[in-house]
């Protein structure tokens, strides 16, 4: 079926409203123009996002209201946001933590966590975030992988996934508790710490725009986590994609969803709302339908950028809940993470007042690359057309590594032009696998794509095995780890099986040992291993115990086959399904 183009007015107010002259006119050094820069004429991202705003107008403006799950809520201003990452900083210096060390955090969405990402990143330390409902697996790998210094927890959180993996992190010399004291040894108190750090400002030093700010870490088909690295002046991109694709603006109440364990939740749930001094709804409970309705309505939010799996939940919950509400602040709503259906875009419209505007990027990217913009016609289905100052292409590799764009129409991977602030500028340690993502002047972003006449673009699939569940990245290779270490599982092989919410959810298939003998008891303990190890998130759905895996003849599990086979598709079509 084709999906009519939902035509827009060229909204006047609207920050962008002709798309081809914003393409036409577009610089970065203008874009960087938006930002102050330090007093030494450096570029820090923490600064832009707080300090610069603390000591202008927007002082007193909030910065970040905070809903606890408890019905509580908190406000911070610019001013005591700035204030209080100026403690964090501190504390970090004072435990001798500096440029370059890497500060992770395993926390849910408490004020907290935003103090100590905005302070890491003053301090010229680099921040990483850790998804809370990681297992100790995956905290263990991304810690020691990054070397961090220094970890930014909660005492439950520390108990429940930290305390086991411990004597394993070599590198780990503080661990900072940000509900108080413990009884354990070896744990700071945070609060203490920065009720001592005294309230003198903090000095940002000379920071290189290129210097590392954050590192995410991601996953690809093989081999561990990839850590992707992405420095200061990301902050031009994020505030020139906030505008432009956001449409955020003075007196915006933006909320965003994501969780800041994953890079939608730091780009745009931390920094591209205070980069453009805006005010930040941020919501600690998990997705309860009712509740995220009140939220759109008693917070007036204006701006709101989610995520498909969620709104396919708000679908799902019914129209009942949506009826009646006051969403008269809304203004623009935006989607991330996983393919949109144009149904949901339309539904949106029909019960929300607003077409719902996808929007495309990566971990890689650091920033909103292809989007859907408030006064542009939207294609229902399609991720829509690049950001001004980016050139995105569809692509093909010939066999000696030159790029070749493919006629509009067809499909290929959708690659980008290199040289765009956010860029990650490598993969920790691994420069050989950083450098495999580009060719020819492009980044290759292993998604497949194609590109219309009009210059929309739409998602076609993954070029590689990874999966996305409720928008989350997971490489089947973890899973398939851990699967193998329980005693029972000789081979272990992970897909995303589709699903109508969560997009994919992850479906394990087994061999079990020999003399091990299949059951629903044996099935649900493997199950269980997994969920202890991995965390919710990254366990696998469902399990299924198979007589043998398919592989190709060099070795390599076939999960494409096995996925095809999930999926009911005839054999003889298998060929083109292999890995890559
Ligand atoms: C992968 C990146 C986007 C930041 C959060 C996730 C998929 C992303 C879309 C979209 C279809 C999408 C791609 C991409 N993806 N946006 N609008 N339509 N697929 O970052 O975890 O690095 O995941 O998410 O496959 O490569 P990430």
């Amino acid at each position: 079926m084709a999906w009519e183009t939902i035509r827009k007015e060229a909204t006047a107010d609207a920050n962008l409203v002709d798309y081809q002259a914003a393409c036409r006119g577009f610089s970065w050094a203008t874009a960087a123009a938006a930002l102050d820069g330090l007093p030494t004429g450096g570029l820090n991202l923490g600064y832009e996002a707080v300090d610069r705003h603390a000591r202008g107008p927007r002082a007193q403006l909030c910065a970040l209201r905070w809903l606890g799950k408890d019905g509580s809520r908190r406000d911070l201003s610019y001013a005591e946001l700035s204030a209080l990452s100026d403690r964090f900083a501190r504390v970090l210096h004072g435990l001798g933590v500096g440029p370059g060390d890497r500060v992770f955090a395993l926390a849910g969405r408490v004020p907290e966590l935003y103090v100590a990402a905005l302070g890491t990143v003053k301090n010229r330390s680099v921040f990483c975030p850790l998804f809370s409902a990681f297992g100790p697996e995956p905290v263990r790998q991304r810690l020691s992988l990054g070397s961090g210094r220094v970890l930014v927890t909660t005492r439950a959180l520390y108990r429940r996934k930290v305390i086991e993996i411990r004597s394993d992190l070599s590198n780990l010399e503080h661990v900072i508790l940000l509900d108080g004291p413990s009884d354990e040894a070896g744990l700071l108190d945070g609060p203490a710490l920065l009720e001592a750090a005294g309230d003198a400002p903090f000095t940002v030093e000379y920071t290189a725009p290129d210097e590392p700010a954050l590192l995410h870490f991601t996953s690809g088909t093989t081999g561990v986590p990839k850590g992707a690295v992405h420095v200061h002046e990301a902050a031009v991109a994020h505030l020139h994609t906030a505008r432009v694709a956001l449409d955020l603006r003075d007196g915006d109440r933006f909320w965003c969803t994501a969780d800041p364990g994953w890079v939608t939740g730091t780009s745009y749930g931390i920094f591209a709302p205070l980069l453009a001094g805006v005010t930040s709804v941020v919501d600690e409970a998990e997705f309860d339908a009712r509740r995220w309705y009140d939220i759109l309505e008693r917070e007036r939010v204006t701006v709101w950028y989610t995520a498909p799996t969620a709104l396919r939940m708000l679908v799902r919950s019914g129209g009942e809940l949506a009826a009646g509400r006051d969403l008269s602040a809304l203004r623009h709503i935006a989607s991330v993470g996983e393919p949109l259906e144009p149904e949901t875009v339309t539904w949106g419209r029909r019960h929300l007042g607003h077409a719902i505007h996808d929007t495309w990027w990566q971990t890689e990217t650091g920033a909103i690359m292809i989007a859907n913009y408030r006064a542009v016609d939207v294609r229902p289905g399609s991720m829509g057309r690049p950001v001004p100052g980016i050139e995105a292409g569809v692509v093909r590799r010939t066999p000696d590594g030159a790029v070749k764009q493919v006629p509009d129409g067809e499909e290929g991977e959708l690659a980008l032009r290199m040289g765009w602030p956010s860029m990650f500028r490598g993969y920790l340690g691994d420069p050989a696998r950083y450098a495999r993502c580009f060719a020819d002047g492009w980044y290759l972003t292993g998604d497949l794509a194609r590109r219309d006449a009009e210059g929309y673009f739409w998602f076609v699939g993954r070029a590689d095995d990874v999966i996305k569940t409720a928008g989350h990245l997971i490489g089947p290779f973890e899973v398939e780890r851990v699967l193998v270490e329980h005693p029972s599982v000789a081979e272990a092989a992970v897909i995303g099986k589709p699903h109508p919410v969560a997009g994919e959810i992850i479906k394990a298939f087994v061999v079990l040992h020999v003399g091990h003998a299949d059951s629903p008891a044996l099935q649900a303990d493997i199950v269980a291993f997994a969920r202890r190890r991995l965390g919710a998130a990254v366990a696998p759905r469902e399990l299924a115990v198979v007589n043998a895996l398919p592989h190709t003849r060099s070795g390599k599990t076939m999960r494409r086959l096995l996925k095809a086979r999930e999926l009911g598709l005839p054999e003889g079509d298998l060929s083109t399904l292999e890995n890559p």
